[in-house]
Parts: C-alpha cells; sequence; structure tokens
C-alpha cells in the first residue's frame, strides 16, 4: 500500500475542525506520525478560500495546542491545507471537489473523509460521494469514511442509517466515532483487566457486589441546549460513551487484540444486557431535571427532557447473573468527573475484636477515567499502636505521577491516526450501535408513557435527584465519589 494520503473534512469551518481535529492533526504532525505527502482539504458552505481556511486554522492552533508544541514556524503545516466550498447537497460541488482534490493528488492517493457535519448529513454526503466515484477503493489505495456523532437517533433510525450505508460501502470503510473509546484510561481498562492476573480471576458474580458506571458534569446545557432539550441524557451519555464503558468493563477476554476480536466480545456483552420491562421502569430507572433547565434559551416550554438519569441493570450471563450494574449521568452536578467503581463483596467471616461501631468496609477498585485519571484500590489496614483498629487506605496509581504531567493526548489524536493506520478497534461497529440502542430505546420510549418514573427536580450544583441515592440505598448501597474526591 501507498503512503500519499488526503484527509477531506467536510464540515471545515465548523467548531470541531477548529477546536479538535485540526489542532489534533497538528500534534500528530509535530510528531512526524501523519503519512507523507498528506493534503488536508476542507469542505464547508462558508464563502471561504484556501487563505482563509489556513487563517482559521492557525488561531485555532494558536488557541488549542499547548505552546510546548507549537514552537517555530508551522508554515510546511499550514501548506498542506486547502478549501473548497460548496454544499453537502449539492452534485456539482461534489464534481468540483473531486476535480480539485485530483489536482492536488499527484499520483495514487488514499483518503480519509472525515464527516464533521450535523448528523442530517451523514447519508447524503456519502451518496453524493459514491455518486462522484470518491468512495471507490483499489489494490493499492483505501478510501475510509469517519462519521461523528449521533449514529441515529433511536434503534430504526440507526439501522435505517446502517442498512443505507451498507449499500455505498464496506462496513471496514466505516470508523463510527465515539472519542471516550480513545482516552487513554479507557484503553487502559483491556490492559488492566487483560494483561494482569491479579484482577480477571475476581472479576465475576462471586466478588463483585455491584459496578457503578458515572460520568457527570459540572456544566449545564448551555449553547447546545437547541440540540439537548431534542435528546436528553440517554442519547447524549447512555447511548454511546455510558454502553461503551459498560461493554469494556464487562465483556469476556478477547483471543486477540485484532478489532474484530474485540469487537465481538463488546457486542455480545452488550446483547446480554437485560432490556428494562415497562413495569420495571419505576424502580430501575430514575429521570431528573435540574432546575431552571426550562429558562435557558432554546428549550421548550414546560420542557420533560431529563438532564440527569440513573439506571439499574443485569447482564443475563454466567459472568455476571444477579450484578446490578448501575450507571448514571447528569449534567449541572456538583463535580465533573467519569469513574467506574467496582465494589466488591465483603469478606465471607469476620475473625476481628473490633469495636461494635465499625464494620469491615468492602474493597473498592475506582477506575478513573477523567478529569482525575487514576486507578485506587481501596482496603483495609491495622491502624498501627492500636490492638485491632482498622481503616481503609488506598492504594493508588496516578497517570500524572507514573508518566509525567500531560502524558495523555486528546481523544481525537489518537483516532485519526487509528482511522489512517486503519484500526477500527477505537471506532463502534454497525452491531454494537444497534445493541446499545435497544437497550436504551425501550427506556426512552417508556418514558413517554403512565410506566415513567416522575421526573424529579435536582438543585443545581448537588448530586442529583435525591431519588437517585434511595435506588442504591433500598438495596443497601450508595453512590461512591472515588474519583471526584482526589
Ligand atoms: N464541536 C464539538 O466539540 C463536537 C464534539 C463531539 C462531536 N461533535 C459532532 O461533530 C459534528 C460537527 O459539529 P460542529 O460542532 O463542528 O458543528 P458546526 O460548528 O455547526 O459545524 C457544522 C459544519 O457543517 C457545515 N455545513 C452545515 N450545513 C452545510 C451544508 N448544507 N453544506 C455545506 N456545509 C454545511 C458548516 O458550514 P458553514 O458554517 O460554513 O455553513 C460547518 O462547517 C456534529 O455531528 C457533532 O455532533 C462535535
Amino acid at each position: 500500500m501507498i503512503d500519499a494520503t488526503t484527509i477531506v473534512i467536510f464540515g471545515a469551518s465548523g467548531d470541531l475542525t477548529r477546536r479538535k481535529l485540526i489542532p489534533a492533526l497538528f500534534k500528530q504532525w509535530r510528531k512526524q506520525r501523519l503519512p507523507a505527502p498528506l493534503r488536508i482539504v476542507g469542505f464547508a458552505f462558508s464563502d471561504w478560500d484556501t487563505a482563509t481556511f489556513r487563517s482559521e486554522m492557525d488561531s485555532g492552533i494558536k488557541e488549542f495546542v499547548e505552546e510546548d508544541f507549537r514552537q517555530a514556524s508551522y508554515d510546511d503545516f499550514c501548506d498542506m491545507l486547502h478549501f473548497v466550498q460548496g454544499g453537502f447537497t449539492e452534485s456539482d460541488d461534489y464534481a468540483r471537489l473531486e476535480a480539485a482534490i485530483s489536482e492536488l493528488e499527484n499520483d495514487t492517493t488514499n483518503r480519509l473523509y472525515y464527516l464533521a457535519t450535523p448528523p442530517r448529513f451523514f447519508l447524503p454526503i456519502v451518496e453524493q460521494m459514491h455518486a462522484q466515484g470518491m468512495v471507490q477503493e483499489s489494490d493499492v489505495a483505501w478510501r475510509r469514511v469517519i462519521i461523528e456523532k449521533p449514529f441515529g437517533n433511536d434503534l430504526a433510525s440507526a439501522q435505517a442509517l446502517n442498512t443505507s450505508l451498507h449499500k455505498l460501502l464496506d462496513e471496514q470503510q466505516i470508523y463510527r466515532i465515539d472519542h471516550y473509546l480513545a482516552k487513554e484510561t479507557v484503553q487502559n481498562i483491556m490492559v488492566f483487566r487483560f494483561a494482569n492476573a491479579i484482577f480477571e480471576p475476581l472479576w465475576n458474580r462471586n466478588y463483585i457486589d455491584h459496578v457503578q458506571i458515572s460520568a457527570v458534569e459540572s456544566v449545564d446545557v448551555g449553547h447546545r441546549a437547541g440540540y439537548y432539550d431534542q435528546a436528553g441524557v440517554l442519547r447524549d451519555m447512555f447511548q454511546n460513551h455510558l454502553m461503551q464503558l459498560l461493554s469494556l468493563v464487562a465483556m469476556e477476554p478477547p483471543a486477540s487484540f485484532e478489532a474484530n476480536s474485540v469487537r465481538d466480545e463488546k457486542a455480545k456483552v452488550l446483547k446480554a444486557v437485560r432490556p428494562i420491562s415497562p413495569e420495571a421502569l419505576a424502580s430501575h430507572t430514575i429521570r431528573g431535571q435540574y432546575a431552571g433547565y426550562r429558562d435557558a434559551p432554546d428549550v421548550a416550554d414546560g420542557s420533560e427532557t431529563p438532564t440527569y438519569a440513573a439506571l439499574e441493570l443485569y447482564i443475563d450471563n454466567w459472568r455476571w447473573r444477579g450484578v446490578p450494574f448501575y450507571l448514571r449521568s447528569g449534567k449541572a452536578l456538583q463535580q465533573k468527573a467519569t469513574e467506574i467503581i467496582i465494589q466488591f463483596r465483603g469478606t465471607p467471616h469476620n475473625m476481628f475484636p473490633i469495636p461494635a461501631d465499625y464494620s469491615i468496609r468492602r474493597n473498592v477498585l475506582a477506575l478513573c477515567i477523567q478529569p482525575h485519571e487514576a486507578i485506587h484500590l481501596r482496603f483495609e489496614t491495622k491502624v498501627p499502636d492500636t490492638d485491632i483498629d482498622m481503616r481503609s487506605v488506598e492504594m493508588n496509581f496516578e497517570y500524572d505521577l507514573a508518566f509525567g504531567k500531560d502524558s495523555t493526548p486528546e481523544a481525537y489524536e489518537r483516532l485519526l491516526l487509528e482511522a489512517l493506520d486503519g484500526d477500527p478497534t477505537l471506532f463502534t461497529r454497525a452491531d454494537s450501535i444497534e445493541q446499545a440502542w435497544r437497550i436504551i430505546d425501550p427506556i426512552i420510549q417508556g418514558w413517554q408513557t403512565a410506566f415513567a418514573p416522575p421526573l424529579d427536580e435536582y438543585v443545581t450544583g448537588s448530586w442529583g435527584p435525591a431519588s437517585s441515592d434511595l435506588m442504591l440505598s433500598q438495596a443497601g448501597r450508595h453512590w461512591r465519589y472515588a474519583c471526584a474526591e482526589h
């Protein structure tokens, strides 16, 4: 295969391109990891030319790339940038785009198309490219398409989009983004589980009492209110990020690290998640909305859109039968934290003469995903100079301390590199997306019916509705904040 590559960004005048994609490409170029020769062609509606594109991206790099990376002149990088103005649904504009790209490419060249566009354009763009022959691969040059999120609005629309895409592209040409998968801390879940011999033997219903997966945010809906009011927290966070974290924590060990082996296991475990029946919605789901949400611009009067949700899910297989997986996410909460808590079972018998007011605490393993990047293991220890007083202490691994500050690159850096390398492991396959919708869709639908739990209001800056705490306390459990506290 050849190295010469063109990256074509659809939606190149948008926020994602300026804030994430170009800075990520720039950093990888600085690290000399990009193929050469490389051209980056932007396509969007704005009345820009190549000079405008270069100066806009230059300002994006200055704003979003740390100074250490910028150092001397980077004119060579900006020289790789080109812009073609056009509309996503105008076939003439695709003919112009194809002509402009071909003129830049001296010889046979690979192409990576990045759809950084509103989701309604994903299919029309691929259709237009297909009609122009732009996605046709050859023996030596590949054509890949990165598709942003959200992928579908429900199970039916995700299936329809997959079916339509599969008529135009092979599955191996499609790279569906879930940027959570490229976070170093998320990639490390598989390494932690499967490159260490001591955790996996305990990783099952015999030793684990329950699992918590939280992705909580302190920001409110802000300028995304228009989109968010249509989507709500289940589409925004659960269908994609939380389901992906769940599959990594709960999947069986793949036979190899090859993309399809990993993706097979992820899809399999999602398939084993028991859908929540309408009758169980009131006891196994919580929906909340922060006070003041309805006053935000672009939010419908009397909106019932949930900004917080908590779910109690079960995985019906040998490893996990009966172990609750508590998932929660919300906006306008006390802190920003994404974390996975593995709560182990207690010891089978207490042999120590401990004070009546002390009970031996259970071991907790916390995988801290962001912004605190760490792994903490809590265990009991004897307090020195006492008979047998005990205290919980932690064994800590912090990314910053182990690997140096700022050791973890932005997710988009890794994703772009993986797509250029043709490794789809960190991208979501069609079946995983559909399985995730199969779990989330009935909840979204059920919340429109009389089976729905009440929409509980919560105070901004709190930890969400009291009903969420109650769901766990009724089972003798409580939400943990093992990463937020650090
Ligand atoms: N921004 C983020 O941080 C972020 C994070 C995660 C995922 N995403 C996803 O990334 C995608 C893009 O997001 P974004 O924030 O960059 O959106 P955005 O700022 O609204 O940009 C949309 C881009 O699409 C172009 N566009 C829209 N309609 C067009 C048309 N008919 N013909 C040609 N160009 C058209 C716009 O061009 P003009 O402005 O020139 O008209 C602009 O370049 C979305 O799927 C979003 O969900 C974004």
